[in-house]
């Protein structure tokens, strides 16, 4: 790599030692790797910032970053860092281990304690899609469910969504408040729908204009919220977790201690979904695999006592 990365007008001069320096405070700060072969990725964002910031030196954007005024500048170099590539029913086999193996024990497990409180976790959650997804195979499951167990409960009529006594709830977090603007307002082009077949479209959207607004009942089940992975405190008493894609920008000691804080933050026999190029391999060995055609996701294991 040159000394100087980027030395034409209109960039500021960006030498290694200052791309290293940036480096390390992304990684203490988010988790985020960039090693030699994304490094020209961390000098492109680097210098649209430094110019967004109209600053003239890395020196006096570094110091900007570093002091306390420079938090808004912090978060607004994290998000442009950040790969936020999604769609709905992403890794179709997944999901439909999700919807029909997991769900299912869940529910089996929980109404035999007595027990209707469903969490899930969208960690890394971008623009909604994979809450949103996750939301209507949890109303697909707790429906099935219902029709072969019967109610403890009258149902009111219509039936809602989440049929009492059950509650469902899924969080969804992002590091990155646009994409959380985003999933918040819930409206997606026709052009992001070729995943969601008809059925699903005629459920859970209603059509407003030329775009898909994800049904008020959909969206009441989804709660948004800031989170940063790197930090220790996180969201706790999961059933689920699902942090798909968002791993494989870490490095393995912080992947390593990202999935120590998952298995804590899920119930006993809780259970996670990582990505389709993501492994627990190496990464722990306090999970155990489970399969279903093709797809894959991690069961909590427990002490024997
Ligand atoms: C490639 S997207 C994956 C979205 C979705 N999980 C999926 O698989 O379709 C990765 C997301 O992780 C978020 N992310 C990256 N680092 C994070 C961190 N330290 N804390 C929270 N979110 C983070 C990014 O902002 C981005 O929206």
């Amino acid at each position: 790599m040159s000394d100087n990365l980027h030395s034409a007008a209109p960039h500021v001069p960006l030498s290694e030692n200052e791309l290293k320096l940036l480096q390390v405070l992304v990684y203490e700060e988010c988790g985020m790797h960039f090693d030699e072969r994304r490094a020209h990725f961390l000098a492109d964002r680097l210098q649209r910032r430094i110019k967004a910031c109209q600053m003239n030196s890395f020196y006096s954007y570094y110091r900007l970053l570093t002091s306390g005024e420079g938090r808004h500048e912090l978060a607004a170099l994290l998000e442009n860092l950040a790969v936020n590539e999604t769609s709905f029913f992403r890794n179709k086999s997944q999901l439909d281990l999700f919807h029909k193996v997991v769900m299912e024990e869940l529910l089996q497990r929980k109404a035999q304690a007595r027990d209707y409180n469903l969490r899930v976790w969208s960690a890394g959650c971008s623009t909604g899609q994979e809450p949103y997804t996750v939301a209507m195979l949890m109303c697909d499951a707790l429906s099935y469910f219902n029709l072969r167990n019967p109610s403890p409960v009258p149902l009111p009529s219509p039936k809602p969504l989440v049929p009492p006594p059950w509650k469902a709830e899924v969080l969804a977090s992002d590091i990155s408040y646009s994409v959380l603007r985003t999933a918040q307002e819930g409206m997606y082009p026709e052009t992001l729908m070729d995943a969601v077949d008809f059925s699903y479209r005629l459920r859970y959207f209603d059509k407003v204009g030329d775009r898909y607004a994800v049904k008020k009942a959909v969206k009441d089940m989804v709660r948004f919220d800031f989170h940063n992975l790197k930090t220790e405190f996180l969201p706790q008493r999961n059933d689920v977790i699902f942090c798909r894609n968002v791993m494989i920008y870490f490095d393995d000691p912080e992947q390593k201690r990202l999935v120590e804080k998952f298995y804590r933050c899920l119930n006993p026999d809780g259970y996670l979904f990582i990505g389709h190029a993501e492994s627990l391999f190496g990464i722990s060995d306090k999970f155990r695999m489970i399969h279903h055609n093709n797809g894959t996701a991690y069961q909590r294991l427990e002490a024997k006592a």
